[in-house]
């Protein structure tokens, strides 16, 4: 029986290109590029499966392809906001995702983040490097203290519920979360969180806020200049959602005027281009996109995504089936 064919679209752990090179037709980027929406075009008419990533814009203009052979697009990634969902609804297309292999790192990078920037870790790290240390002094960068703080979480999925139990049992911190859905009680026993109603009435509340909630246009700037007013003036905000969920112009202002302490970010609007108003902002601090990078999690996407493409190919539902 010929084996489906499958073109993936970015570099992956070796060890999954391996297997995944086993099982089906399988062609590799090789170059590690992200490919244009004309090219995503072209391979959705000649490939079975595309296996995109959060690097490839799949919009409708991409997959305005009626006569697509592919069937399904088996994302490496959780996050699914760069799928146009009704285009791929019209084509009868199958969109599934990686879940849970990814949230306890992506939880670990958002507490990376909150330590680093109470603690001014990213300017003491620069003021090093530069050659600027002149050593130890009492009002040396002085941050902010962590542990007993609390800490605002909106989105209670998987990766939130990782961010509480870090901040909670770790650094004994209270927790206050905004969900769309109402969270059953045993679920927010578990770090003695409270859910409030509204975002609005979250960030008031907090000294630290953190965003775990999907991207897309449903989020689109859901932390607004307002809602950044909101926040005390001393508390933080951290983000390792996605980009487009922070008006980036309203936290440039923020951060410049000092309306809050601080900012954390490992995504941005438009990644991987970088406001250069971003760069100058001191009380900010930046990662390129790193929630998931782990040798353990990379790998484990790449065999969830190898499953879902077995069940497709198999005539059974996918279990991360999301369209
Ligand atoms: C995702 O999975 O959506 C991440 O942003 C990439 O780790």
């Amino acid at each position: 029986m010929t084996k489906p064919s499958v073109l993936v679209t970015r570099r992956w752990p070796a060890a999954v290109e391996a297997r995944l090179a086993e099982d089906y037709n399988t062609v590799l980027n090789t170059g590690d590029t992200p490919m244009s929406p004309a090219e995503i075009r072209d391979a959705l008419k000649h490939y079975d499966a595309v296996l995109p990533t959060v690097t490839d814009t799949l919009s409708a203009e991409a997959l305005d392809v009626p006569t697509a052979q592919t069937k399904i697009l088996a994302n490496y990634g959780v996050g699914y906001s760069h799928i146009c969902e009704p285009s791929a609804r019209e084509l009868g297309m199958t969109v599934t995702n990686t879940p849970d292999v990814l949230s306890e790192c992506t939880a670990d990078i958002a507490m990376t983040l909150l330590l680093m920037v109470a603690r001014r870790a990213g300017e003491g790290e620069r003021e090093l490097r530069a050659g600027n240390w002149t050593g130890w002094r009492p009002t040396h960068l002085v941050g902010t203290k962590v542990s007993g703080k609390t800490l605002g979480i909106i989105g209670y999925g998987r990766i939130g519920q990782e961010m509480a139990r870090r901040a909670h049992h770790g650094f004994g911190m209270d927790v206050v979360i905004y969900n769309r859905s109402h969270v059953a009680p045993d679920v927010l026993a578990k770090c003695n969180a409270t859910q409030v109603d509204t975002v609005d009435d979250l960030l008031p509340l907090c000294d630290f806020v953190s965003l775990h909630c999907p991207g897309g246009a449903a989020n689109r700037q859901l932390i607004n200049g307002q809602r950044l007013d909101l926040m005390k003036p001393d508390a933080f905000l951290i983000n390792t959602a996605r980009g487009e969920v922070i008006d980036e112009h309203a936290l440039i202002q923020a951060l410049m005027f000092d309306t809050i302490g601080g900012a954390a970010l490992d995504v941005f609007d438009g990644e991987p281009r970088i406001s250069s108003d971003l760069l100058q902002c001191d009380n900010l601090v930046m990662l390129p996109h790193l929630g998931s990078a782990t040798k353990e999690a990379r790998e484990a996407m790449g065999f969830r995504v190898i499953e879902n493409l077995n069940d497709f190919f198999n005539g059974k539902n996918p279990r991360d089936k999301v369209i």
